[in-house]
């Protein structure tokens, strides 16, 4: 191959010098399955069993879900987007190959590099004012962060003055231009000269997996505002999908399969050094589904150590359904009042911390804890008024099994408890049935997503099977995947919501009559209907891609939901049965018998 002034990539070489398995491990937890080769999630498009395979002899990838595949250039090609001169430019460099080139391709070094290269200088800058910064330092020990952390993290120092990294980076000839794309200076308002973003702060070079500098975060002294000052988007650096301390972490979480994930800068540099190697946090910004799909190719479980203010509690229970719907198993720290991991950990005794997550709580039982603690519960009436809320909370978990764990946790909060356990565990069972069958007049169990944590909010939250049926209706009016293949195994009939399963059943029809899918003849099909809301609200929002989900994992979520619901049906019917309510003859006796003859394995427990 050629590069396009004349000369030639040494590609073998890169390819021999640049490790496949290596490489790809930086964005992909790779596990050996074979003596040449690897297994891991495809990082190429969304998927819960690993079907991405890497054989390190013959240096080649391919995902044989998704058909995606090559070698090592490619790779980077892809996970990055650079064409393929900047993905073999890239590498080259980090294998210490030279590559010549003429000297208008260095002239035209890609703005990739050209960032890089100053975020690295200035990296170096602040490093430097660090080591002559008393009150840094001084700042830093009192924070408990040793040398090796300073070291580690490479923290530095921005000095207070307008133009001292504007002067070093001039120095070390970098444009003006090139450092304003970095983040590093900022163009004077009155549009001639420029000053340096950070002033007086403690700097966080922020990495991307590769080691890279992306970006800085810089901490004020005292009160300063803002806390922190972190660095604008760039070419390099999406707020959305970085995460500070992935870098470390990547290993430790593929190796514990599990992510710890917390709120700031600190708490990650103190957790990490406290031993829990795998933790990372977002970068004042909300958790967005980027970030989910960044560390799904790592683990498949996480644990949220936020904060225990109420933003933190916010910001968990806003993050938890984020991580669920992508297939992770969630649970929260129960961080003790006005701590957060970093105060925690500070001391240095790292077994309380073990011990939080060791009990890390599943979702419900940590609103259900927050509710609790809402309440005064040493009067009758801070009982009830917590029972109450905990109720709501309980109204809105699918699976039965779970949900009869937490009505025998809340018996005890019951007025009746002290009568006996039954009678308040059968109240507290009652009582959620009435809720449900109020709330949805069908079975369907809610789960409160968007507005979690305030109950009694407008707008009632869709459970997680129709959003995958939204999803699904997205698929198939988007995509070219064949319609057969979206409702093989998962009649449209069997779609859980009214308007999602009327829109199916439309599509359906309509193409077993036209042969195609045609939005306008659609929307009369289902015209003056919800469907034909649900069927607008989805044409609007074309621009939304479904394409980042697998038909098959989709349609695993509504499978499993429909099974939890037969379930809890099913207890909830023999247990009618049981005590005499429901008898041979009767309709509900025959429906019993069904569901019993169409579950297999255990149900009762
Ligand atoms: P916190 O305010 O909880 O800070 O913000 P912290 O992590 O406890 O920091 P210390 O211990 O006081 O130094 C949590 C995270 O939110 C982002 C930062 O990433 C921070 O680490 N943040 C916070 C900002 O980006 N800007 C701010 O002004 C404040
Ligand atoms: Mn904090």
């Amino acid at each position: 191959m050629r590069a396009s002034d004349g000369f030639r990539y040494p590609l073998e070489e890169i390819k021999e010098k640049c490790d496949l398995v290596e490489v790809i491990s930086a964005h992909v937890a790779l596990k050996k399955s074979g003596a040449d080769s690897f297994l891991g999630l495809c990082p190429f498009h969304n998927e819960k069993t690993p079907s991405f395979n890497v054989n390190a002899q013959r240096r080649v990838w391919k995902c044989f879900g998704c058909g995606e595949g090559g070698d090592v250039i490619s790779f980077v090609q892809k996970i990055e987007g650079l064409s393929f001169g900047q993905a073999v430019e890239q590498l080259a460099s980090k294998a210490g190959i030279k590559i010549e080139r003429s000297e208008r391709a260095v002239k035209q070094s890609t703005e990739r590099d050209r960032i890089l290269r100053a975020n690295n200088i200035a990296c170096t800058f602040f490093r430097q004012q660090l080591a002559h910064s008393e009150k840094t330092q001084q700042y830093l020990s009192q924070r408990g962060l040793s040398d090796d952390a300073q070291e580690t993290y490479k923290l530095g120092y921005a000095p207070d003055g307008w133009d001292l990294l504007l002067n070093h980076l001039r120095e070390q000839r970098v444009e003006d231009n090139d450092a304003v794309k970095a983040g590093l200076i900022v163009v004077r308002e009155s549009g001639s000269g420029y000053y340096d973003r950070f002033r007086d702060r403690l700097i966080f070079p922020i990495f991307d997996t590769m080691d890279r500098i992306i970006a800085f975060g810089g901490r004020a002294f005292g009160d300063g505002q803002p806390k922190y000052l972190n660095s604008p988007e760039t070419l390099l650096f999406a707020k959305n999908k970085t995460l500070y301390g992935l870098n470390i972490a990547r290993k430790s979480i593929a190796r514990d399969d599990l992510a710890i994930v917390v709120e700031g800068y600190m708490d990650v540099i103190t957790t990490q050094c406290a031993g829990f190697d795998n933790t990372v946090a977002t970068l004042g910004t909300a958790l967005t589904e980027e970030h989910v799909s960044v560390l799904s190719r790592f683990t498949k479980n996480v644990a949220l150590g936020f904060d225990s203010d109420s933003a933190g509690m916010n910001a968990a229970l806003r993050s938890a359904p984020l991580f669920e719907m992508a297939g992770f198993r969630v649970r929260i720290l129960a961080m003790p009042k006005g701590e957060d991991p970093d105060s925690l950990l500070r001391g240095g005794d790292s077994t309380r911390f073990a011990e939080l997550l060791d009990n890390a709580l599943p979702i419900p039982d940590y609103r259900i804890k927050i509710a609790l603690s809402n309440h005064d519960l040493n009067t009758d009436e801070g009982k009830s008024s917590a029972l109450a809320e905990a109720i709501d909370i309980l109204a809105g978990v699918a699976n039965a099994f779970e949900r009869e764990r937490l009505i025998r946790f809340l018996a005890k909060y019951h007025p009746n408890f002290g009568t006996g356990t039954t009678l308040a565990e059968d109240h507290i069972r009652n009582e959620i049935n009435r809720r449900l069958r109020r709330s949805a007049g069908t079975h369907t169990t809610r789960i409160n997503a968007g507005n979690a944590g305030q109950p009694g909010q407008s707008k009632p939250a869709l459970s997680l099977a129709e959003r995958s049926e939204r999803l699904l209706l997205r698929i198939i009016l988007f995509s070219d995947v064949p319609i057969s293949k979206v409702f093989e195994g998962l009649t449209p009939n069997e779609f859980t919501g009214s308007d999602t399963r009327a829109l199916a059943v439309a599509l359906s029809e309509q193409d077993s009559e036209l042969g195609r899918i045609d939005h306008e003849d659609l929307r009369t099909r289902v015209a003056g209907s919800a469907a034909e809301e649900l069927l607008l609200d989805i044409l609007v929002r074309s621009e939304e891609s479904a394409a980042a989900y697998s038909v098959e994992d989709l349609k695993a979520v509504i499978v499993e939901q429909k099974n939890n619901e037969r379930l809890a049906r099913m207890r909830d019917l023999a247990a009618q049965v049981e005590a005499g309510a429901i008898r041979q003859g009767d309709e509900q006796y025959e429906e019993f018998m069904r569901l019993v003859r169409d579950t297999s394995g255990p149900w009762r427990r």
